[in-house]
Formats: C-alpha cells, sequence, structure tokens
C-alpha cells in the first residue's frame, strides 16, 4: 500500500464522531463507521455520508486505515477479536489506529493478534479533549511499526491532528499517554487548590484569572477550565470516569517501573470521591468541589 484512500472508523462517542467526521470532509477518504448503539451510526452517515456497517468486521472490510476511539483495554478487545471484530474484516496489510486511552499491555496484545493476520496495529492515543476533537486539534502520540505510521501520519495530520509523533515500539504511544495523564492530573489539582484559596479569599476571581493567566501559572487547564471551576460548572469535557481509568492504568506501569507516583494516587483518591458522591459523569475540572464545601 502506498496510499490510504478508505477508511473505517469504530466508535462515534463525544471524541470518535467528531474525528471520523475530518476524515471525510478534511481528509476526503471514504469511511465507513461502526457504532455499538446503531442510531449514533445513522446520525453520523446523515451529517457526514459513508456508509454504516452493522459489525467491526463488516466496517473493516475493504479500509485501508481502520481507526478506534472506544473505552478501555475490555471494550477493545470486544471490538477487535472474535468472528464479528475488526480482525476477522480486515485486509492484508490494513492499518489498524487505535485512539482508545488504554494499557500499554493490551496495545502490545492487539498488535500480537493484528501481525497474525498480516494486518498493522498502532496504538494512537490522543489528547486535546471534545474541543479539540471537534476542531480537528488533537495531538497524537503513537506506538509500533514507522512504515504504517509514515502512511497514516499525513492523512491524521490533514483530519484532525495538529501534532503526532511516533513515540516508539508498540505500547510507547500508551505510555506517553500515561505521562500526559500525570501532568493533568496534578496541573488541575493544583488549579483547583489555587482557585478554591482565591474564592475563600474573597478575590475577585475574574480579574484574578485575567491575570495570572498571562503569568507563569499559566496553563491550557486554566485557559479552558478556570472560569467554569470558578463557576461550578462541570457538565461537559472529559468525564471524571475516564480520569479514573487513566490513572488507575499509571497505578500499574507504576507498579511496574518503579515510577515514584504519590502525589497522582492521592489524586486519584479524590476522583474516587468524587465517584462515590455521584459526580463521574462531570469534567475532571470538578476537583474544585471537594474543596468548595
Ligand atoms: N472525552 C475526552 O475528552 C477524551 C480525551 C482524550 C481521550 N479520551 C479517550 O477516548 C476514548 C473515548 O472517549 P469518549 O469521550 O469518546 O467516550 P464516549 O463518548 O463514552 O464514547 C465511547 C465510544 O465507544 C463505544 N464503546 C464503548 N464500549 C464499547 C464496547 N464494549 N463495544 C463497542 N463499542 C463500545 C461507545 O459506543 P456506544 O455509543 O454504543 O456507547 C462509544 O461510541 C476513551 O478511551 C477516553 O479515555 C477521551
Amino acid at each position: 500500500m502506498t496510499e490510504i484512500k478508505s477508511a473505517a472508523f469504530i466508535g462515534l462517542g463525544v471524541m470518535g464522531g467528531p474525528m471520523a467526521g475530518h476524515l471525510v470532509k478534511r481528509a476526503g477518504l471514504t469511511v465507513t463507521v461502526y457504532n455499538r448503539t446503531p442510531a449514533k451510526a445513522e446520525a453520523w452517515v446523515s451529517e457526514y455520508g459513508g456508509r454504516a456497517a452493522p459489525t467491526p468486521r463488516e466496517a473493516a472490510r475493504d479500509a485501508d486505515m481502520v481507526c478506534l476511539c472506544v473505552g478501555n483495554d475490555d471494550d477493545l478487545r470486544g471490538v477487535m477479536l472474535g468472528p464479528d471484530g475488526v480482525l476477522a474484516g480486515a485486509k492484508e496489510k490494513a492499518i489498524i489506529v487505535d485512539h482508545t486511552t488504554a494499557s500499554a499491555a493490551v496495545a502490545r496484545e492487539m498488535a500480537k493478534a493484528a501481525l497474525n493476520k498480516k494486518a498493522i496495529f498502532l496504538d494512537a492515543p490522543v489528547s486535546g479533549g471534545q474541543s479539540g476533537a471537534i476542531n480537528g486539534q488533537l495531538t497524537v502520540m503513537a506506538g509500533g511499526d514507522m512504515e504504517a505510521f509514515k502512511l497514516i501520519e499525513p492523512v491524521l495530520r490533514k483530519a484532525y491532528a495538529k501534532e503526532i509523533r511516533l513515540i516508539g515500539p508498540a505500547g510507547s504511544g500508551q505510555m506517553t499517554k500515561m505521562v500526559n495523564q500525570v501532568c493533568i492530573a496534578g496541573i488541575v489539582q493544583g488549579l483547583a487548590e489555587a482557585l478554591a484559596f482565591g474564592i475563600k479569599a474573597g478575590l475577585d476571581m475574574e480579574q484574578v484569572l485575567a491575570v495570572i493567566g498571562k503569568g507563569g501559572a499559566q496553563s491550557w487547564q486554566m485557559d479552558n477550565r478556570g472560569k467554569t471551576m470558578v463557576e461550578g460548572k462541570f457538565d461537559f469535557g472529559f468525564a471524571v470516569k475516564w480520569m479514573i481509568k487513566d490513572l488507575n492504568i499509571v497505578m500499574d506501569e507504576a507498579a511496574r517501573n518503579g515510577a515514584d507516583v504519590t502525589n497522582t494516587r492521592t489524586i486519584l483518591d479524590y476522583y474516587r470521591e468524587l465517584e462515590s458522591r455521584g459526580d463521574c459523569g462531570l469534567d475532571t475540572s470538578a476537583l474544585i468541589r471537594r474543596l468548595n464545601g
């Protein structure tokens, strides 16, 4: 294969729906989609064209590139393996690009399973959130085969990647996403403490954010979540349940590689506290809720 001409997309959720749309609109590909809840696939087809398939296997058939964006390790196995899975339908040399945030272990497992079917699997989790997916401004961190990466890189740059890098062999993309999530957890908790402090001090927080947002404390989280944290709005974005999943993956990997993740472990406990209060569907910036009581 010298060029990607057709694609399949499995998992049209908050992230996958708009990403699949960019493959059509920006990259000009013919896209076949599969979604577990068929109504979402039908709605997607009426917006972007293309075709909805009844199984991942049918969606993958004939596609040069098969992108996935489902929930966790088991969801990934569910759509990849078995008689109706992607690997049952993928053609020889098809490149499977997994945007799910999952473990490095499942990435290696899928890479091996793909090779047995003469296909290629790249782990390629993303960062940039719901707005990054909608605006086609995601960062993509990949692991796997260089030749396959070279084929998909220009397509994803056209469609939704503002930055995309191959970090190393299978699992390296997921490991990079773990680094990303450790950073985000620390930044969001720091921001939550700082804003709760400012509110308790009786400061005009709009003014505070306007000035410190131009200095050394500026961050994506401050720019995009500072105002809504002060206003107590969390009904959007990256759900607490996903962050708990991601930080559990970090804990497992740290237990293997010996990294000290003391701070991240504490923040994971804070997220579990939110979950036990029924807040697992809120944006991760809801950490400030623990401090505002
Ligand atoms: N949301 C963010 O800001 C963000 C940012 C970066 C990375 N991520 C990661 O991206 C992935 C998707 O997140 P999302 O926010 O798009 O989630 P979402 O809106 O809940 O969408 C999940 C998608 O996966 C499908 N799915 C889940 N389990 C499945 C299974 N067992 N079999 C078949 N399909 C299944 C869902 O199908 P149904 O429609 O039938 O439920 C849906 O299409 C997660 O790994 C998340 O951690 C999310």
